[in-house]
């Protein structure tokens, strides 16, 4: 696949490498947006099925997305909506303990705290392997953490700050055979990695729209196995109930939720801007392919790989080693700061997590802006 930078709005000349802080704008997904807005100028053009059928074709799309029914999906305004409404949820006869993984994003990790404080749960925290094979270290420990008691599995697909990937596959094995809820944060990497809701045996997933999905902020999906089929919402949507298309019935208040995760999906789901631009990007990514996303990642970060391999800095090894999320550690003879002040005057927009830089690469991304990064790096190793 080739470079798709001009599907996208970012200005010129600058080396963007930061995905994982948040995707830049689609075209087709500002568009949309506008197009959205623009509907409200003349309220009267939207029907009653605008409320409900954007929803029902973007989580057709996210379905082909994670393989999944789209009946197992919701709508959700961040990742922390969604694990809120999964916990809400779990079953307080099965299993005394729950597992997170050391430095996993607080949205997920406190959720999962206040339901082991609320349920007094014992909060099992699997610790980061000081290890020069961290990412093989880390997964056999998370593996191994899992046993009978275990009630709940919750961690991200790859971590946040470094992109270690998680072998989902092998830890929803673990999950299934010990009848453990495994709920999975897909928001660093959904949408550029592959993932199999089903051969992974995932019971939720969340995840939020404006990295990897290319959507806008403020929306996101929940997949919901069908063990949460017949679950309580959070909120009392009038959407999510079963006569809401109906809007000359609304008062004979149903008593039903709708099916599956559609009582799940957060009030005013159907949001005439944001839907319309999640759906969008999500159409481009089914278009793209997300192994060809994946293939182009490797591909154009291969000579920076090549490089750090064998320089002063230190990066995660191929097999735990996300394609479009990387960290770069810094030996201690580099200053932080000061690589950072000369990445920020070439134009060369990354993140710094912990005592990493984290690198995050997309269709967008260019030679020139890999090279631009290895440039300043290679200074800074020499002098190191
Ligand atoms: C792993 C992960 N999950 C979730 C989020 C966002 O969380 P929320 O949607 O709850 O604001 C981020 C943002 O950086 C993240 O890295």
């Amino acid at each position: 696949m080739d470079n798709q930078k001009k599907l996208f709005q970012l200005d010129q000349g600058v080396h963007y490498l930061n995905c994982a802080y948040m995707s830049p704008l689609l075209k087709s997904v500002e568009e949309a947006g506008i197009k959205g807005m623009q509907g409200k100028r003349n309220p009267f053009t939207i029907k009653t099925n605008d409320f409900f059928e954007t929803a029902e074709i973007t989580k057709k799309n996210i379905g082909l997305l994670i393989n999944a029914n789209p009946e197992n999906i919701a709508l959700i305004p961040s990742a922390s909506y969604g694990l809120a409404s999964a916990v809400t949820n779990l079953p307080l006869n099965n299993g005394t303990k729950a597992i997170v993984i050391e430095n996993e994003f607080p949205s997920g990790y406190d959720t999962i705290k206040k339901w082991c404080d609320n349920h007094n749960k014992t909060f099992t925290i699997v610790a980061e392997p000081i290890s020069n094979a961290k990412g093989r270290d880390w997964n056999a420990n998370i593996i191994e953490a899992i046993d009978k008691n275990t009630a709940v599995v919750m961690l991200s697909s790859v971590h946040w700050m470094d992109g270690t990937k998680f072998n989902l596959e092998a830890i929803g094995q673990k999950c299934h055979e010990n009848d453990v809820v495994f709920m999975v944060d897909g928001t660093q990497s959904v949408g550029a990695a592959r993932i199999d809701i089903k051969s992974y045996y995932i019971d939720v997933l969340v995840c939020a729209a404006y990295k990897w999905l290319l959507g806008p902020y403020s929306i996101g999906f929940g997949y919901y196995s069908d063990r949460f089929a017949s679950g309580i919402p959070l909120e009392e949507a009038w959407v999510n109930r079963t006569n809401a298309e109906d809007f000359t019935k609304l008062t004979q208040y149903s008593q039903d939720y709708k099916t599956g995760s559609h009582r799940y999906n957060v009030g005013e789901f159907g949001n005439f801007i944001l839907l319309p631009m999640f759906n969008a990007a999500v159409e481009q990514l089914l278009k793209w392919g997300v192994e060809n996303i994946e293939d182009y990642c490797q591909k154009i970060s291969e000579p920076l790989i090549a490089f750090l391999e064998k320089s002063n800095y230190t990066i995660e090894k191929k097999q735990y080693r996300s394609k479009h999320l990387f960290g770069v550690s810094l030996p201690v003879s580099i200053n932080l700061n000061d690589l950072l002040t000369a990445l920020e005057n070439n134009k060369i927009y990354v993140s710094v997590r912990g005592k990493s830089i984290r690198v995050s690469i997309h269709l967008f991304t260019t030679s020139e802006d890999i090279n631009a990064l290895q440039a300043v790096l290679e200074q800074y190793n020499i002098n190191s």
